[in-house]
């Protein structure tokens, strides 16, 4: 996808996120999409519907779903930045379900999301 097929999905995509109360982040690199969605589970299946629905994809798989106790990406309708195509594969193979489920600190992330967050919150250069 090119710079104007990328703006026009995270405009369409931010929209339909914020009505819905979704929030999350994407990730593009080397041809691949990785994404993490957080909401209510009526909403984000709302919004996995018109995911699914959308042409620029080949094929979706589901890594994992679940509770989380609270939203990381709570200051974005779909945070999204470019990535290494080796994080994006890294991604794709992680653990993502949670160690300790129970447990309601941060220590209970999953490997997949402590690795997202690092990235987030060290390397990316998310585009408004
Ligand atoms: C990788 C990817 C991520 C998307 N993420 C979202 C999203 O977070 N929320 C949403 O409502 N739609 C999302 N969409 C759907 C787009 O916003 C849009 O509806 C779709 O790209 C329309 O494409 P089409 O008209 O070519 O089928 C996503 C689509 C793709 C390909």
């Amino acid at each position: 996808m090119d710079a104007d097929d990328l703006d026009q999905l995270l405009l369409d995509a931010r929209v339909a996120n914020e009505l819905a109360e979704v929030t999350g982040a994407l990730l593009y690199g080397g041809q691949r999409f990785f994404q993490y969605l957080e909401g209510t589970r009526a909403d984000v299946e709302q919004i996995y519907a018109r995911i699914a629905r959308a042409s620029q994809h080949h094929r979706l798989e589901i890594l994992e779903q679940g509770r989380v106790d609270k939203r990381v990406f709570q200051r974005w309708h779909m945070g999204f930045a470019h990535a290494p195509q080796t994080l994006v594969q890294q991604l794709s193979q992680a653990q993502w379900r949670r160690e300790i489920p129970w447990l309601e600190d941060e220590s209970a992330a999953s490997s997949g999301l402590t690795r997202l967050l690092a990235f987030w919150k060290e390397d990316a250069v998310p585009t408004p």
